[in-house]
């Protein structure tokens, strides 16, 4: 893994290029993005994204489906859209559905990796950036949720159209002291950040969103929303190194990305922090047991459904 050269612009043409030949990328619909970005607006109003979202009549039956799933488990069967929204709560059914759509852009495509495991890691980080937002008083826990559900995307672009080099990278790395980073950065010379940056740009994600796909491993270069990066960026972190290596999630060691994100939660955190990351992450460990559960529930009733 010598001479890795973290040169974004390079990999980013590098990524360009790559996608460029695929001409069936994953697709959302129009109407997912749309809610996306009005979902960043502060202005927006919630009884507008409501209606927006229960206009589509997929969306609708997608609620309808998941508040009645064992998950949920209401007394009597929930048959409209409002009762379900009453039963919920908004943001559970915005959260819901667009994780569905993100977990289904991706169905029935064949990986070089365990799509499952992929899945279980990409929750796992939503679930732990939603606990450090709060931890740090960062205002829209649900937004750390969900652009850490969509962190890795690139991967999944990667992994699906490259299948053999990237099978093969990971079988090169299994075991040993590297993370999927470096290899990729090694192997394809671009990596699944600037991949992913290519498909959210592709599906008009907010810019931020765009920012957090793109440095979560580099987040001294954030630039949209470094408050955000930061906390994905050490969610990510956290995720890898209290999951056993397993191919696609590789362990970690606290790099420069993590002691700058570190630092980016001390400057911008308004509630008060331990003194050092070690610190910060015994106390996120201690307030996730009591969030675990909530993701792996997600994380069954979406990735598995
Ligand atoms: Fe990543
Ligand atoms: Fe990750």
């Amino acid at each position: 893994m010598k001479g890795l050269c973290v040169d974004k612009v390079a990999m980013m043409i590098k990524a360009r290029r790559l996608v460029k030949d695929v001409d069936d990328l994953p697709a959302i619909p129009a109407i997912v993005s749309k809610v996306v970005n009005m979902l960043d607006d502060v202005d927006a109003d919630s009884d507008a994204i409501a209606d927006l979202m229960l206009s589509d009549q997929v969306l609708a039956a997608r609620v309808i489906r998941v508040v009645n799933s064992p998950l949920y488990r209401p007394n009597s069967e929930i048959t409209s859209v409002k009762r379900a929204l009453l039963f919920l709560g908004f943001r559970s059914v915005r959260e819901m559905i667009l994780t569905s759509y993100f977990v289904g852009a991706f169905k029935g495509r064949e990986e070089s990796f365990d799509i499952k495991t992929f899945w279980m890691h990409s929750f796992n980080v939503g679930a732990i950036a939603k606990c450090i937002a709060g931890m740090v008083g960062y205002r829209d826990t649900e937004k750390a949720n969900l652009v850490g559900i969509i962190h890795d995307i690139g991967k999944v672009i990667l992994g699906h159209y490259f299948k053999e080099e990237y099978g093969g990278m990971l079988a090169m790395i299994s075991g040993k002291p590297y993370t999927t980073y470096e290899a990729e950065v090694e192997v394809f010379g671009t990596s699944h950040c600037e991949v992913g940056l290519c498909l959210a740009q592709r599906w008009n994600f907010p810019p931020a969103y765009c920012d957090i796909i793109s440095y979560h491993h580099t987040s001294e270069l954030a630039t949209e929303d470094p408050f955000l990066t930061a906390i994905v960026s050490l969610a990510d972190y956290h995720s890898l190194a209290s999951t056993p290596a397993s191919g696609i999630v590789q362990a970690t060691m606290p790099g420069r990305s993590e002691e700058s994100a570190w630092n980016a939660l001390r400057q911008l955190s308004s509630k008060p922090l331990p003194v050092d990351l070690d610190g910060f992450l015994l106390q996120l460990a201690d307030e996730l047991g009591k969030s675990s559960r909530e993701a792996d529930i997600l994380f069954h009733s979406m990735a598995l459904e």
